[in-house]
């Protein structure tokens, strides 16, 4: 990496905080699922999936540049353009989100929303037995995107010699001609949005604290 590195703010605070509560969500309820003992934390989980989801979807269209869905969905050309690149060097790079791992993203939100529907209407005893299978179906759909999801953040961290991982923590992402993305500052956010990341956590800490009050 060049010296005249420099940092890129990519993910405003809100997607980072969505991301690892969404990661926290899924695992938790994924471990909670079978237990009778557990059933309200695996219901409150499902439920602070679907506030996650719901507002990712809202974010994608009103938030900042990278994290919106008209800057990173692409058609299968894209995509396709992309996988062949790895084959390159360098690979095609893209500051957010490239085409191939957005598919996961998009797959990854849909299926948390049926996920979430078919969890409600189990719980409320609503539909038949098909309601619980899809239920299940979804959710082990989903765990199998989740692995190709981290394999995708893996293989991309290591062919485009960057830390994604870190980058979903911190936000930044280090811009050098060598990787062919410092296209200047102006290709970063200006704003990190902390306040609404606070307010999102305080309103699932303040949602887990109403479910589980009282919980024996
Ligand atoms: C339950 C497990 C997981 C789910 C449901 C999940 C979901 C997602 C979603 C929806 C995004 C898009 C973020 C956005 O734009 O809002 C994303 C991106 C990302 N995730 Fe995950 N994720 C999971 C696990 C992980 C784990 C374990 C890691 C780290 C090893 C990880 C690393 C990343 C990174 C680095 C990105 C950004 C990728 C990029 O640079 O394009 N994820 N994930």
């Amino acid at each position: 990496m060049s010296t005249d590195d420099k940092k890129i703010l990519v993910w405003d605070a809100p997607v980072r905080v969505f991301h690892w509560l969404m990661v926290l969500s899924f695992a938790g309820a994924y471990l909670t699922a079978e237990s009778e003992r557990w059933r309200l934390v695996h219901v409150t989980l499902g439920y602070t999936l679907g506030g996650l989801v719901a507002f990712r979807l809202l974010w994608g269209c009103v938030g900042t540049r990278h994290a919106r869905f008209a800057n990173f969905v692409r058609g299968p050309a894209a995509v396709l353009r992309y996988l062949r690149s790895l084959l390159n060097e360098p690979p095609e790079h893209h500051l957010g989100h490239n085409p191939a791992g957005a598919v996961a993203i998009v797959l990854l939100l849909l299926s948390s929303i049926v996920i979430v529907g078919t969890g409600w209407a189990s719980y409320n005893s609503v539909g038949g037995n098909w309601v619980a299978e899809w239920h299940e179906g979804a959710s082990a759909f989903m765990l199998a995107v989740v692995l190709v999801h981290v394999a995708g953040v893996a293989v991309s961290s290591l062919l485009h010699r960057e830390n994604l991982v870190r980058a979903m923590v911190t936000g930044n992402k280090q811009g050098s001609t060598d990787h062919g993305i410092d296209q200047g500052n102006e290709q970063g956010i200006k704003r990190p949005w902390r306040v609404l990341a606070i307010v999102m956590g305080l309103a699932v800490l303040g949602f887990w604290w109403l479910q589980w009050r009282g919980a024996p």
